[in-house]
C-alpha cells in the first residue's frame, strides 16, 4: 500500500492514544482508506521522559522543523496544547501545504477563524473534532447532520474533569482536591487545571459549539463564565437532599436579542437525564427548529476516547487526499506531490 506519513506534535495523554489507535487499528484504517498510515515523527519537550508507550527512539524529536518542513509528512496532528507555539506550528504546517488535525480548543476558540482562513487559502483540511467533548462526534453532527435545520439551543456537560469531581463529591462524599487530583492522574484535566475548574475550558468549547451551531463567530469574552471551585461538599449534599445534582452546564440559546452563552454550576433535578451523567462522561443537547430535541452522550476526555476522534479526523483527511481515480489509486494531486518528493 501507499503510505500517508503523519507528524505528531505531542505525545502525552492524547498523543499516546493516537499512536495506539493508528497501530492497533491499522488493518481497519487501510480497509477504509486504501492507504497505510504511519507516524513518521513525534514532537515532545523532553526526550528522556518515561513514556507509557514505547516507540523507537529515532521517532521522537524536540525539533518541530523535522515535522513542519519534512517533504514526506502530509498530515500534522497537533496534540501538544496551549496557544504558543501550537498556533505558529499549525500555521506553518498549513503554509507548507500539510493538512492539520488538532484537539486544541484553546486555540480553536481564540484563533479558529485565522487558522481556518489560512487552511482555505492553502486548500488544506483542518479538523478539530476532539476539541469538544472528547469521544463524542458533536462537531461533525453540528456541521453535517444539522445542516438542514436551524439550531435554537445547545446545552450540556462538556467538561469531563469537573463532572468527575462533582460526581465523586456527590456519590462518594469525596473531597474536592482529592477528586481533582484523581482527574489529573487519569489524564482528564488540562495542563493547568484552573481552566477546567474555573469553567474556562467549557467556555472555550461553548465558543466552538456556538460558532458552528449558530453560524456566527462567537467570541470568548461574550460567554458568561462561573466555575466550580467555590462549590462545597455541603452544597452538593444539600442539593441532593432536595432531589438535585450539581452540574457544570454550558448553555447557548437564541433569544430575541441574539445568542446568549454561559457556563455555570447548575442544579439539575434528578428526573432530568443530565443528572445521571456521571464521571468523565459528557452529554450535549441540541435543539433544532425542525428536528426538536437530540442528545449526544459519551466519554468527554481521556486517552482513547479523545484519540478516537483525532484518528477519525485523520481518516477523513486521508480519504479527502485520496480522491479516487477510476475507482482505484491515489489522487492525482497527492501522486504529484509524492512524485515531486520522491525526485528530491
Ligand atoms: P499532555 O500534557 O498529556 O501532553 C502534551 C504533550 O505535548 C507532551 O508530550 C509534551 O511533551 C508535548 N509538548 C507540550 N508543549 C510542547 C512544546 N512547546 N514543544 C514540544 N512538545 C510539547 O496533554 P494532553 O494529551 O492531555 O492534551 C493535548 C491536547 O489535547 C490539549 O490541547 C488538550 O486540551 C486536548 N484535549 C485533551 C483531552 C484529554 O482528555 N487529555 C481531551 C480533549 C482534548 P513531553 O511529553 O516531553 O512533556
Ligand atoms: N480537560 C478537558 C475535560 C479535556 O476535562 O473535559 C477534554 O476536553
Amino acid at each position: 500500500n501507499e503510505t500517508v506519513k503523519v507528524g505528531l506534535m505531542g505525545f502525552g495523554t492524547v498523543g499516546t492514544g493516537v499512536v495506539r489507535i493508528i497501530q492497533g487499528h491499522q488493518e481497519d484504517l487501510v480497509k477504509q482508506t486504501g492507504l497505510s498510515i504511519q507516524v513518521e515523527k513525534i514532537l515532545v519537550q523532553n526526550l528522556n521522559k518515561k513514556r507509557s508507550l514505547q516507540v523507537p527512539s529515532d521517532l521522537l524529536t524536540t525539533n518541530a522543523y523535522e515535522i513542519l518542513y519534512s517533504p514526506d509528512i502530509d498530515v500534522v496532528i497537533e496534540v501538544m496544547g496551549g496557544i504558543h507555539p501550537a498556533k505558529e506550528y499549525i500555521l506553518t504546517a498549513l503554509e507548507q501545504g500539510k493538512h492539520v488535525v488538532t484537539a486544541n480548543k484553546d486555540l480553536m476558540a481564540l484563533h479558529g477563524e485565522e487558522i481556518l482562513s489560512k487552511a482555505k487559502e492553502k486548500q488544506c483540511d483542518v479538523f478539530y473534532e476532539a476539541s469538544v467533548a472528547g469521544g463524542i462526534p458533536i462537531l461533525r453532527a453540528l456541521i453535517e447532520s444539522f445542516s438542514s435545520d436551524r439550531i435554537t439551543k445547545i446545552m450540556g456537560i462538556i467538561n469531563g474533569t469537573t463532572n468527575y469531581i462533582l460526581s465523586k463529591m456527590s456519590q462518594e462524599g469525596a473531597d474536592y482536591q482529592e477528586a481533582l487530583q484523581e482527574a489529573q492522574a487519569l489524564g482528564y484535566a488540562e495542563a493547568d487545571p484552573t481552566s477546567d475548574v474555573e469553567g474556562l475550558d467549557a467556555a472555550r468549547k461553548m465558543v466552538i459549539l456556538s460558532t458552528l451551531g449558530f453560524h456566527i463567530p462567537m467570541k470568548l469574552d461574550e460567554v458568561e463564565v462561573k466555575g466550580i471551585s467555590q462549590v462545597t461538599k455541603e452544597d452538593i449534599a444539600y442539593a441532593k437532599k432536595l432531589g438535585y445534582e450539581m452540574k457544570l452546564l454550558g448553555l447557548a440559546e437564541q433569544n430575541g436579542k441574539g445568542i446568549e452563552v454561559s457556563v455555570e454550576p447548575t442544579l439539575v433535578h434528578k428526573s432530568h437525564p443530565l443528572a445521571s451523567v456521571h464521571g468523565v462522561f459528557n452529554a450535549i443537547y441540541v435543539h433544532g427548529e425542525a428536528v426538536g430535541e437530540t442528545m449526544f452522550y459519551g466519554p468527554g476526555a481521556g486517552e482513547l476516547p479523545t484519540a478516537t476522534s483525532v484518528v477519525s479526523d485523520l481518516v477523513t483527511v486521508v480519504k479527502n487526499m485520496k480522491l479516487l481515480v477510476n475507482g482505484q489509486g491515489i489522487s492525482s494531486s497527492y501522486k504529484e506531490k509524492k512524485l515531486k518528493a520522491d525526485d528530491h
